[in-house]
């Protein structure tokens, strides 16, 4: 018989600012309504030049780790596509940020917004087969196309830690999936920029068609089973297209109807956070289990991750009874609580000023919150600091 194993814990982190999406699109000259109704964005995490990427996954991983023996953590995996480093990977910092035995491996995963997916299948295979061990999956992402470019409105950061054990507490994984891969170029960034290439609305096609290609492997008892569905999203408008394509293509009204009422309570943090590429699946699964009024223990939701590229995949999780007690709601709340707005010029020159890292020999960087940051470089090695409360 199969072991109950899936998500134990979750921890999300945000930077400390953000700016409200109808004032960037009045200063940008564009309707407001556009960005708020035809994306689905209302605020964007902004991200200074202290918070990186190692920062905020640190700073996520050290909440989930409150309180947990951390001998029994056998690996800890980094899925990102805002690498800082061609070799040495995120994880190997936050081994020593976050105090993980030198025992546990290390390593990041690339495929775009899929990583952390690809992470978390992994780590869920390694404790079927070591019940007593447990793996450390964190997706951590500064999405980045440019000030005033077409991708502007979907850019976002933050970083969302997940732990992976037998009989975990807020959500069991099956091990059925449904997978699409196909090599494409909807969205890529080539090694020499800093910027996302993007065809965008190739990505919305591709998107939408790589999610048909995995649902329509499902038999119809597996989805006759599925409460809800949710989405990478990298806008909100994004999964409600997907849903809205598959009946178009022939899927089943009924089911998909119910999929629909349920989609807004799983876009709640991913409106006020933007696209943070690895972990906006995650977010909005964490959106959805804060919000819903209706789930109930025992009830399957459907997870569908895409990472251009592209590689998609479908797979499933069960409610844990009592899960609700285990989503660091007070965590999540006061991150929210404790943001501070940006004016559309200090957005710009906190972008700007992500680009220009220099060499130093002395702190170069403020800390921007409590917690983990980015110092600056020595002989261009990243430097951590703390900043206690
Ligand atoms: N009021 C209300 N709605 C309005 C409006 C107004 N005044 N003006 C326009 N709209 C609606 C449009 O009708 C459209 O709605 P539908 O999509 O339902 O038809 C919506 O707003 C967007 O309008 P456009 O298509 O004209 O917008 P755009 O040309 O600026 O492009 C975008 C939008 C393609 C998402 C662009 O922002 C982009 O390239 N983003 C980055 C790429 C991306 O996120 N791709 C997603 C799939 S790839 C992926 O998932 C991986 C990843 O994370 C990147």
């Amino acid at each position: 018989m199969s072991l109950n194993v899936g998500i134990d814990k979750m921890s999300l982190y945000l930077p400390k600012h953000y700016i409200e999406m109808d004032i960037l699109a009045q200063y940008r000259g564009i309707d407001p309504n556009k960005w708020k109704i035809g994306i689905g964005q209302d605020q964007m995490a902004v991200p200074g030049l202290g918070t990186d990427v190692v920062a905020m996954a640190a700073n996520a991983a050290r909440t989930i780790l409150e309180g947990e023996e951390v001998s029994r953590i056998d690996q800890i995996i980094v899925g990102t596509e805002s690498g800082v480093d061609y070799s040495k990977s995120i994880a190997t910092y936050l081994h020593s940020l976050t105090g993980i035995p030198a025992t546990a491996r290390a390593y990041e995963i690339k495929q775009a917004c899929y990583g952390a997916t690809a992470g978390l299948l992994l780590a869920c295979d390694y404790v079927r087969i070591r019940p007593d061990r447990k793996v450390l999956v964190i997706a951590t992402d500064i999405a980045k196309y440019g000030l005033n470019t077409g991708g502007e409105v979907t850019q976002g950061a933050g970083a969302l830690a997940l732990l992976v054990s037998v009989n975990p507490k807020i959500m069991t994984l099956e091990e059925t999936s449904y997978r699409y891969t196909k090599d494409i170029h909807d969205f890529w960034r080539p090694n020499h920029s800093e910027y996302a290439y993007v065809d965008g609305h190739y990505s919305t096609q591709m998107y939408q068609e790589a999610f048909l290609h995995t649902i329509k492997q499902a038999p119809k008892e597996k989805l006759d089973e599925v409460e809800a569905l949710v989405f990478h999203l990298p806008f909100t408008k994004m999964g409600k297209k997907a849903l809205e394509y598959y009946l178009a293509e022939g899927g089943p009204e009924d089911k998909i109807g119910e999929w629909l009422a349920h989609y807004p309570s799983s876009t709640g943090l991913n409106r006020r956070v933007g696209n943070i590429y690895t972990g906006s699946l995650y977010l909005s699964l964490l959106s959805f289990l804060l919000e819903s009024q209706s789930l109930q223990a025992g009830q399957t939701i459907g997870l569908f991750s895409y990472g251009s590229g592209a590689v998609s995949e479908l797979f499933f999780g069960r409610l844990v009874e009592g899960y609700q007690d285990h989503l660091n709601k007070n965590q999540v709340d006061s991150l929210l609580a404790n943001r501070q707005a940006l004016t559309p010029q200090e957005y710009e020159s906190k972008f700007t000023e992500s680009l220009s890292l220099v060499e130093g020999t002395s702190q170069v960087v403020q800390a921007e919150d409590t917690g983990i940051y980015f110092k600056g470089l020595v002989n261009y090695q990243r430097q951590y600091g703390l900043k206690e409360s």
